[in-house]
């Protein structure tokens, strides 16, 4: 049987972006050989500098272009010099609904010899999973001025929840609960007791569907109490599923509990079509260039990549090797980690 050829689209992006997926592509190309599959790599330069340059975010012809790949590997999206929401909207947000990736999973996992702010927990308590609906919402971009600029002003932001777009980030999350086959707990995340048409949809989808999934135990919890018990007791969670706007929110505080931005990573998943995976802590500006920023959460954006298409050996290796690698930093912090970002890529290369 011929080997197996992927095609992977890479958009470095903006700022700590280029420098980050070096390091995971270098990761690649070493996983690639050990497991001997092949792969082809189209770069696009979507971001701040093209837009700057010709004033195009992302064309629809390039929506069309990325949907022939099998995943599209992301940098960072972001750039001090355009006003905030335009690449953010134009790029990022563009591919997650055009190629209606679905879900944005977010693993919370705290790798052994890291560092967490969290006194007294260990890796056997930080290991979760936060499954975050990511198309709709109030991300969904509806809402209005009324009276702009007088002060009689009024903006409005709609939270725009589908039955069909709930059940289906639900049901994804019970499967992935399913498969983890750790504590069988799915935890659904909301405001119930505030927002009472878009989670009363949710909570009435989840016990639904919760009848499929007998073996799952169910549980819910509002989303401020969810950040109290991140810190308090995160070994109470196993696989959580949220809205947009929450699981924003929460993932940012997961990142910190794991070790930091330097190691979170998310993947933007069409269960039935194109995924798109992407370290989750942006461009970092300040650190760019300076071959100082951590390339860890690139990296194990890539192993969940290998793992979508199909490569779960590779996937493992990849996990295996950033495990070998982070317990030799004194920190996965920019500028702190004992080593400059171009040898933390060698060293997880190396330990393939
Ligand atoms: C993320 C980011 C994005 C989001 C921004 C850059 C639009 O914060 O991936 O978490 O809010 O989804
Ligand atoms: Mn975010």
């Amino acid at each position: 049987m011929a080997a197996k050829e992927y095609k992977i689209a890479v958009i470095p992006g903006d700022g700590t972006g280029p420098e980050v997926i070096a390091e995971g592509l270098k990761v690649l190309e070493a996983v690639a050989s050990k497991r001997k599959f092949k792969y082809e790599v189209t770069n696009y330069d979507f971001g701040g500098e093209r837009y700057k340059r010709t004033g195009e975010t992302l064309p629809d012809s390039a929506l069309e272009e990325l949907k022939k790949f099998d995943a599209i590997y992301l940098g960072a999206i972001g750039h001090p010099d355009v006003k905030p929401g335009i690449l953010e909207v134009g790029i990022l947000l563009k591919i997650r609904f055009g190629l209606d990736q679905y879900i944005n999973l977010r693993p919370v996992k705290l790798y052994p010899n890291v560092w967490t702010p969290i006194k007294d927990k260990g890796p056997e308590d930080i290991d979760f999973v936060v499954v975050r609906e990511n198309t709709e919402g109030l991300y969904k971009g509806m809402g209005e001025f009324k009276n702009k600029g007088t002060e009689n002003e009024v903006a409005t932001q709609v939270s725009y929840n589908t039955r069909k777009g709930v059940e289906r980030c639900i049901r994804y999350a019970f499967e992935c609960c399913r498969k983890r086959n750790k504590k069988k707990q799915l935890t659904l995340v909301g405001k119930t007791n505030v927002l009472t048409y878009a989670f009363d949809l949710w909570q009435r989808t989840f016990d639904e569907i919760a009848k499929e999934y007998k073996d799952i135990k169910t549980d819910y919890a509002h989303v401020d109490a969810t950040c109290m018990w991140f810190v308090k007791n995160p070994e109470w969670f196993d696989v959580i599923v949220t809205d947009n706007m929450f699981g924003d929110i929460i993932t940012d505080l997961g990142a910190m509990i794991q070790g930091g931005m330097g190691i979170a990573a998310g993947g933007n998943i069409n269960p039935q079509g194109v995924s798109m995976f992407e370290p989750i802590g942006g461009s970092a500006p300040k650190y760019t260039g300076k071959n100082v920023i951590n390339p860890l959460a690139a990296i194990c954006a890539l192993g969940m990549l290998l793992d979508e298409i199909g490569e779960s050996k590779a996937a493992a290796d990849v996990e295996n090797a950033v495990i070998k690698t982070v317990a030799k930093m004194p920190s996965l912090s920019a500028g702190k980690m004992g080593m400059g970002t171009r040898d933390v890529g060698d060293s997880v290369a190396k330990n393939i």
